[in-house]
């Protein structure tokens, strides 16, 4: 029998509880010889308050021993901006090398997309998650006084670009539009921009049958808004990985459907799942959180493992429940359910 050993995160906000039916969906959708043992890590704003520790080194270690990590979101008002972001969420992707961040954007049937026209939305973001601005690597000055000199430096390695470069070929060459735009601004950032852009030619040759172009990040929120149906795989940095995606979400639903995958290829760490939202606060505890992302993350989680029967079934559930709705609202366990019934059955 095989099994899984999951390492689950439920953190902040709405965290647990879309957690909580990403896990019922999981259990539904296992065959009885597929085991999964879930640890659970008390980690995110309540833990911070009680004893001012983001993730120990200790904790690190004992989440590097899991198959995978299934993350609900990070971030509380109560806690200063940037504490659980780069002290967990950030330390997570940057210790277990988080290169690959999946975020596949689909608009599935009867799913209003603020779009006009009912588009055909079906690509995948390949988002850098070690490099770019969010190392860190920055500094202020004089803080706080009027004459304050801040930066962030963006750092781009050519190991770095180049092995999420060749990921994103792999997924275009194995997609039917077999298509990779790579979104930068080498007009401006023109070092890290050349370095991309001569990667992905470079890179390009070794897949002939992969057609490549190029947009500036900008005209790429205007075609994301114009023209969706003209991307099939994207590869691009960190930030404006995160930022296009947020976009990517707006248009396929809403971020209640978006999932994510912070993978480790090689497998040398465990991946971690999480939807793209954050904590959302506001409606933490009224039950009107959508599962959906977590569901979804769920599945690409299976799939990384090796699971893709299982992985296909989530997604042709969800397809189905997204189907039925007719804006009767649903509770966070109540979608759960129906979802878990689904693969169930
Ligand atoms: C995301 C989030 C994170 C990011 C934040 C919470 C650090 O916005 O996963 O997209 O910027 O990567
Ligand atoms: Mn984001």
């Amino acid at each position: 029998a095989r099994s899984i050993n999951l390492a689950v995160i439920p953190g902040d906000g709405i965290g647990p509880e879309v957690v909580a039916q990403g896990l019922k969906v999981l259990e539904a959708v296992l065959p009885a010889d597929i085991k999964v043992e879930t640890t659970r890590y008390d980690l995110g704003a309540k833990r911070w308050h009680e004893t001012g520790e983001t993730l120990t080194d200790a904790e690190l270690e004992r989440l590097r021993g899991h198959d995978a990590i299934l993350l609900g979101a990070i971030g509380d008002p109560t806690v200063p901006s940037g504490v659980l972001e780069r002290g967990l969420l950030l330390k997570l992707r940057f210790a277990f090398d988080h290169y690959i961040n999946l975020r596949p954007s689909r608009l599935f049937p009867n799913t209003a997309s603020p779009l006009a026209g009912d588009p055909e939305i079906d690509f995948v973001v390949v988002r850098e998650g070690t490099e770019g601005p969010y190392v860190g690597n920055g500094g202020s000055m004089r803080t706080g006084t009027p004459a304050e000199v801040a930066t962030e430096v963006s750092l781009n390695t050519a190991y770095g670009v180049e092995r999420v470069v060749r990921d994103a070929f792999e997924r275009a060459s194995a997609r039917p539009a077999r298509k990779l735009t790579l979104v930068h601004k080498n007009n401006v950032l023109v070092h890290a921009g050349h370095l991309w852009t001569r990667t992905v030619e470079r890179v390009g040759r070794e897949y002939p049958d992969v057609t490549t172009d190029y947009l500036h990040v900008d005209a790429a929120t205007i075609f994301m808004v114009t023209d969706p149906g003209r991307f099939d795989v994207i590869v691009t940095d960190n930030l404006f990985g995160d930022i296009l995606t947020d976009l990517a979400a707006a248009i396929t639903g809403g971020i209640g459907l978006a999932a994510s995958g912070n993978i480790n290829p090689g497998g040398e760490f465990p991946s971690m799942f999480e939807p793209v939202h954050g904590s959302a606060p506001d409606i933490a505890g009224t039950g009107k959180a959508d599962p959906t992302a977590t569901v979804l993350s769920v599945a690409l989680l299976l799939r990384h493992l090796g699971h893709e029967t299982e992985a296909v079934r989530i997604e042709e559930a969800v397809t189905a429940d997204l189907a039925e709705r007719d804006g009767t609202a649903r509770s966070t366990d109540a979608i759960g359910d129906a979802l878990a019934a689904r693969v169930a059955g």
